[in-house]
């Protein structure tokens, strides 16, 4: 009954991992408005760098990431003598050696990288910013065939958390996405990444993909679990193959149905549940030790293009193709395909292509869907308080919110939202309430479960 609940309220949502989100960005803030911005940002303020690297050895085809496959090095290579220079101008308009709190490698798949350009890359940030001494290094990684020199390589430079991409265990399914890994394979790396002292590790599961059932996706989970990372993410499969060609390799008649998929996290998150991970917004698990287990019970939770984060920077500057930054005045994103990257660097050091300056409003509904993301609530008598805005000019989205009132998926008293137990499978449904953007919205989202 109750997954006939939520399946009626299931449609297409974004992820929300930022507001605006990027569909709305536009050419008119580019470069020069983001050397702009850097020059304003506040030298006493912290910052959080992402580096995107987007090259992979082979290519899952459910593969939503900005990535290209690559048989040899030499693209990379030539790409990161570009990331090289885009540090060097980033940190030349900022002045000084910045105060970094946290640095991410995304991707693609940064664990391709070479050892030697590791340090070297590793060289050229520890000149040109401040690494705090606790700061967190995280990077994705492939965990399929790395060799034992990367991963020491890896430690040597300061990485201190690793986020493995795994899916599903079961090998029907992998055939059936076009990436064999099997457990294995991960518990190797698992414990090679620990014998090299890097201990929190990260593991990425999907479910909706093809073939996947309720049953496999428990003994996944369970592998999962028998592996003790510190964290595990358990992302639904967006099939969106208007947008991603290549995810037409995926047969369409294995895909799961919508209770199917429904049943499929529901299990999951159980499992994780049961093993002892706390539940983190959307779809995050994490330790009770785990820094965003802390942040939550905290209020320090945070949402960020990486999903949830307990980083406390509020600038976050991306660097490499298609990356995101995130700047009090606003966001901007780098040109997302890798040659109009590396032209743009060439041309001026900078490869910003558009963006969105926030208004007061965009602001203010930025934390109502943050705080809706990461605490399952928002009190917009509170939340309103130091802003122009008054919880009553929310009446539209409360009146939008009571269908979902009505079937218990959330509680609304004196202008607080509360997400039910039963309602968070359809947090972004709750959010998407509050998104100005959705009602000329023109992108095409994956379903919200
Ligand atoms: C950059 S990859 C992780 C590192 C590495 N490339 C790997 O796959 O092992 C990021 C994660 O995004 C998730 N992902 C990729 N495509 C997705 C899609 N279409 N829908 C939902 N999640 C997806 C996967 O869980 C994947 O592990
Ligand atoms: S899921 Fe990871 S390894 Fe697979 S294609 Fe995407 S980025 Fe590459």
């Amino acid at each position: 009954m109750e997954e006939q609940i939520l399946r009626r309220h299931d449609r297409p949502a974004p992820r929300y991992t930022s507001y605006p989100t990027a569909p709305h960005f536009t050419p008119s803030v580019e470069a020069a408005c983001y050397r702009a911005w850097l020059e304003a940002f506040d030298a006493a303020l912290p910052l959080s760098l992402y580096f995107h690297i987007p090259f992979c050895d082979s290519l899952c085809w459910f593969c939503g990431c900005n990535t290209t496959v690559v048989r040899r090095y030499e693209p990379v290579a030539n790409y990161l003598r570009r990331l090289e220079r885009e540090i060097e101008s980033v940190a030349r308009i900022l002045g000084g050696q910045r105060r970094i709190s946290h640095i991410h490698f995304g991707g693609g798949s940064p664990s391709l990288l070479a050892p030697e350009d590791w340090r070297r890359l590793f060289g050229l940030i520890q000149s040109a910013f401040a690494i705090a001494a606790d700061a967190e290094i995280a990077v994705e990684i492939d965990p399929r065939d790395l060799p034992e020199e990367n991963v020491a390589a890896l430690a040597e430079v300061g990485i201190n958390r690793a986020s493995f991409g795994v899916q599903d265990f079961d090998a029907e399914v992998q055939k059936s996405i076009n990436r064999i890994q099997p457990f294995d394979m991960t518990r190797r790396m698992v414990d090679a990444f620990r014998a090299h002292g890097v201990e929190k590790l990260n593991i990425d599961l999907m479910y909706g993909l093809p073939k996947q059932s309720r049953a496999g996706i428990a003994d996944s989970a369970a592998q999962v679990v028998s592996l003790a990372p510190d964290r595990v993410a358990l992302f639904g499969y967006a099939h969106v193959p208007w947008f991603k060609p290549h995810q037409k390799l995926i047969a369409e008649d294995a895909l799961p149905d919508a209770d199917e998929r429904l049943g499929q996290f529901l299990d999951a998150a159980g499992l994780f549940e049961k093993a002892g991970y706390q539940w983190i917004g959307l779809d995050h698990f994490a330790r009770p030790e785990d820094g965003l287990a802390r942040a939550l019970a905290d209020g320090l939770l945070r949402r960020n293009f990486q999903g949830y984060t307990d980083d406390a920077a509020g600038v976050l500057i991306g660097f490499g193709a298609s990356a995101i930054s995130s700047l009090p005045q606003g966001y901007i994103q780098n040109a997302a395909r890798t040659p109009a990257y590396n032209s743009a660097i060439d041309a001026h050091g900078l490869a910003a292509e558009r963006g969105i300056a926030l208004s007061a409003e965009d602001i203010l509904r930025r934390r109502i869907i943050e705080s809706l993301m990461c605490r399952l609530s928002v009190d917009l008598p509170a939340i309103c308080e130091d802003s122009d805005f008054s919880a009553a000019s929310f009446a539209a989205e409360l009146g939008e919110l009571e269908t979902l009132r009505r079937d218990g998926l959330v509680e609304i008293a004196g202008g607080r939202i509360d997400v039910t137990a039963s309602g968070r499978p359809l947090l972004r449904i709750v959010c998407a309430a509050f998104d100005s953007y959705l009602r000329t919205e023109v992108a095409r989202h994956s379903r919200a479960i």
